[in-house]
């Protein structure tokens, strides 16, 4: 009789085990046969290779051999599935025939803020952000132009603040800095304080102004390098850069400005941005256009064509993703303000650094001995 109430009680128990957890390694290979990552052949699926993993700090990076045949796309598609299994941040890359999967072990952090131990006097490099490897650094010397954009309210016109203050801070000799404020020069009407900044400009009409006033000049340099044989400002002994903030570009659009009259300047203000874009990063000119609405009217062809490097906060849709990134993904960014993606080469997630009108203030008057009496 007893042997007969021993056996359910060795099932029950067995059952109340628990089993053992799925390491990470385990997951993202159970993922990748669930999601058919693989290619069939003589009847056999033959699977991303597990090569190696090597443990950091935060993260854990987990190196395979990807079959001949599987596509970086059919990999791409996999990553949902990866991010959602693992309740992870997840990173990948293609380099030298591996697969490099990066898996982080903490969250970004939801506000970080500016200081200037990110400053690197000299160069031209701006602190993007934070992502789980340390800080990212775009390097205007390297890519001459940023477009940016996502809904309002995410942290569009801070990061433009971060970006100006970090460049006048960096070089206070030699940057010149151009605004067009599209609304109505509220954000940025207080630097004038600054002698970097040259102009902002609050409306189409004044913008139209000063960007007739930088075009005049770019064909002047433009001859002038021609004469010279200089093809590129970075090996020239000039060390003078000039930067156009364009924030919220989509009031410059010919197709959302009502007026007539408006509307010309409309499109002289997009023809002229679409030529500093083009030819003035050779020159000299920096060109960082930000907008919310991200479409093919607000961020003219020739503008997105000739900025390579993105900074997108959440967007609205895939569309608009598309419109910023060439791809989808900002879309599903979480709603925090700073958070985004930038692209250069492939695309990663930051927090962006927080600043506001006062701390800047605080590191001009520091730094500078810029005389502002801003509350
Ligand atoms: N990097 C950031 N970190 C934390 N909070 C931010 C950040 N950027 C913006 N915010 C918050 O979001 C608000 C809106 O940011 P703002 O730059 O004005 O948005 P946008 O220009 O895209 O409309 C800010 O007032 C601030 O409270
Ligand atoms: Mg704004």
């Amino acid at each position: 009789m007893i042997e007969w109430l021993l056996f359910p009680l060795v099932i029950t128990g067995a059952a109340l085990i628990p089993k053992k957890q799925m390491t990470d390694k385990q997951k993202i290979q159970t993922i990748f046969e669930n999601c058919n990552l693989a290619i069939k052949r003589n009847d056999k699926f033959h699977y991303p290779k597990f090569q190696r993993e090597i443990k950091r700090d935060t993260y854990t990076t987990y190196l395979y051999y990807l079959p001949l045949g599987i596509s970086s796309d059919q990999f791409e598609d996999v990553i949902p599935a990866l991010k959602d299994g693992l309740n992870k941040e997840v990173e990948y890359e293609f380099k030298d025939g591996l697969l490099r999967v990066d898996v982080f072990e903490s969250e970004l952090p939801e506000k970080w803020s500016y200081d200037v131990t990110l400053l690197q006097p000299g160069t031209w490099e701006v602190p993007i952000g934070r992502n789980h490897k340390g800080i990212l650094y775009h390097d205007f010397e390297k890519y001459c132009h940023l477009l940016c954009g996502g809904v309002t309210r995410f942290g569009k016109t801070v990061f433009l603040k971060e970006v100006m203050n970090t460049l006048i801070l960096n070089n206070p000799q030699n940057v010149e800095i151009y605004v067009l404020d599209l609304k109505a020069g509220l954000e940025f009407s207080k630097y004038k304080a600054f002698p970097q900044v040259k102009e902002v400009a609050c409306d189409v009409y004044e913008s139209a102004q000063v960007l007739h006033q930088i075009t005049n000049e770019l064909k002047k340099i433009e001859l002038y390098f021609r004469e010279k044989g200089y093809t590129n400002i970075i090996d020239t002994p000039f060390k003078k850069r000039k930067f156009i903030f364009v924030d919220e570009g989509a009031e410059l659009s010919p197709n959302i400005v009502k007026d007539k009259t408006a509307k010309k300047y409309a499109e002289y203000c997009q023809g002229a941005l679409s030529e500093i874009a083009r030819i003035g990063g050779g020159l000299g000119y920096r060109l960082i256009y930000a907008t919310q609405y991200p479409t093919k009217e607000a961020v003219p062809m020739q503008v997105k064509m000739n900025i390579v490097a993105r900074l997108s906060f959440i967007c609205a849709s895939q569309v608009a993703s598309r419109v910023l990134l060439d791809d989808v993904g900002a879309e599903s960014l979480p709603s925090i303000p700073g958070r985004s993606i930038y692209l250069v080469e492939k695309m990663r997630t930051v927090q962006v650094p927080y600043i506001d009108d006062k701390m800047i203030f605080k590191m001009m008057g520091e730094m500078l001995h810029v005389d502002t009496n801003i509350k």
